[in-house]
């Protein structure tokens, strides 16, 4: 007999079903927090009088034992010890002998590796939440060099109205903050301890759950045993919160290489940030966007896999669970990369190109809103003043010009309302500084929420 399961089995499994079986393959990447956990629950059992504070010393040290082992290649549990979970037991018993066999006294895997899992998914959010942190300050760096940059805004992918090139970025800056207030929501819900849940239905065993919980970090506990052991709902919200996380790397990802291309050349690549082509020598690659753009697709996967998981589980611990930690896994490790590799492009692969941004700018209708704007302003209503414009507007691209290539003579015909002071609107600095509302892309405005930012991204200590 070799299974750690009781001496109810005659026969050892088949190894092919063994194989299948297994997770140890993957949840070897829980060993810290299995050991953490354990650690706590060995001290609670001491402290509730079910094993000796002797023991509950004994049982810590061979725990760190197998935390140096590990930490020296030496605990490398096989396809045999099915989990992590049972790889650390048996390590345990085979480093303390009958004492080792206690230390499950009180609790059940099904507890056991929900409290895992989340002590790790705890510290992956922290993790993540400061590659999010980095991204914004990347952004930010950028967003203060441009202040007075201009760029075409675009609404239908058609020109739309110029934008200081901070605004563009600041965008940016707001939407990662609402992935972090999200994930630092889902975080409350991963930080509940569901210890002492045991199998599903709690133990006649005298445990202080609280202590586990309070030792291990935890917020509080779950309030049922079978709820505890059945929740997954944390680990869906949060791949459905890296969900949204790459879809605005990828929206981000997909702006990049458009601005990389020739058609648009807003900005140039740096050598450390793109890549050749092996057989096209004039080719400069944007394989880092794009590569976030495509990483997307797993983490969307992801979610539906595992919403299709639990759909139809009936309570409590199911074998199905094992599935949810591949999911969370890869999306973790996915969307850290992209975070990591965007945040590495924001700082040191993007030049943006001023003059590129300027000429876009100064050779296009984007300021039609603003001759509207001015007629306003004179006291024709703004639908007539819409109509003029776009009369105005069928005329000049008839004639292959701009609104500012008009004399002074041709706008008093279009409207005895024009005089000279609509050059001046027409100027894109112009136009940009003009939009001071609440919000809006006016120079001032947009210093206003980079001081906001400044504070917000430099007040911690790093
Ligand atoms: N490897 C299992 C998982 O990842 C651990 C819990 C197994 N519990 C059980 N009763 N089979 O979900």
């Amino acid at each position: 007999m070799t299974e750690v399961w009781s001496d109810r089995f005659e026969e050892g499994l088949n190894p092919v079903i063994e194989a299948f079986n297994a997770s140890i393959g993957f949840d070897i990447l829980l060993l810290q927090e299995d050991l953490d956990g354990s650690i706590a629950h060995a001290q609670m059992l001491a402290k509730c009088g079910v094993i000796t504070t002797n023991e509950a010393i004994k049982l810590q040290e061979g725990l760190e034992k197998i935390r140096l082992e590990a930490a020296s290649g030496l605990f490398n549990p096989d396809q045999k010890d099915e989990d992590i979970h049972f790889a650390v037991e048996r390590r345990l018993i085979t480093l303390l002998g009958p004492l080792g066999k206690k230390l499950h006294t009180g609790r059940s895997r099904n507890d056991q590796v929900g409290c895992d899992f989340r002590l790790w998914l705890r510290r992956q959010i922290d993790i993540l939440d400061s590659d999010l942190e980095r991204l914004q300050k990347a952004l930010f760096n950028q967003s203060e060099n441009h202040v007075r940059t201009l760029i075409p805004g675009y609404t239908h992918l058609q020109r739309a109205q110029p934008l200081s090139l901070a605004h563009h970025l600041l965008a940016y800056i707001e939407m990662i903050a609402r992935d972090r207030e999200r994930l630092l929501d889902v975080r409350k819900r991963v930080n509940i301890s569901p210890l002492g849940a045991a199998a599903l239905a709690g133990t006649s065993v005298p445990i202080d759950r609280q202590y586990t919980a309070s030792k291990l970090g935890f917020e509080r506990i779950y309030s049922n045993s079978l709820d505890a052991v059945s929740d997954r709902d944390f680990a869906v919200e949060f791949v459905a919160a890296s969900a949204l996380i790459m879809a605005h790397l990828s929206r981000m990802a997909e702006e990049v290489i458009l601005w990389a291309s020739e058609e648009f050349a807003f900005i140039r690549l740096t050598d450390r940030c793109a890549t050749g082509s092996s057989l096209m020598p004039q080719k400069k690659n944007p394989d880092v966007p794009e590569l976030v753009r495509g990483k997307t697709g797993r983490v969307f996967g992801n979610l539906q896999a595992l919403l299709t998981m639990i759909k139809g589980l009936p309570l409590a611990y199911n074998k199905d669970f094992q599935e949810d930690k591949e999911s969370v896994f890869d999306t973790v490790n996915t969307t850290k990369n992209s975070l990591v590799a965007m945040s590495i492009l924001f700082e040191e692969g993007i030049i943006f190109l001023p003059q590129n941004l300027s000429s876009a700018v100064d050779s296009d209708y984007s300021n039609a809103t603003d001759v509207a704007d001015y007629l306003v302003k004179k006291g024709i209503p703004f639908r007539e003043a819409y109509q003029i414009v776009g009369r105005l507007i069928k005329d000049c691209i008839a004639k292959k010009i701009l609104l500012k290539d008009l004399s002074l003579n041709e706008w008093k015909e279009i409207h005895s309302s024009f005089s000279e002071d609509i050059f001046l609107k027409l100027d894109p600095e112009q136009v940009v500084a003009s939009r001071t509302s609440e919000g809006g892309t006016a120079f001032e405005k947009v210093e206003d929420r980079l001081k906001y930012w400044r504070g917000q991204l430099h007040s911690r200590k790093e």
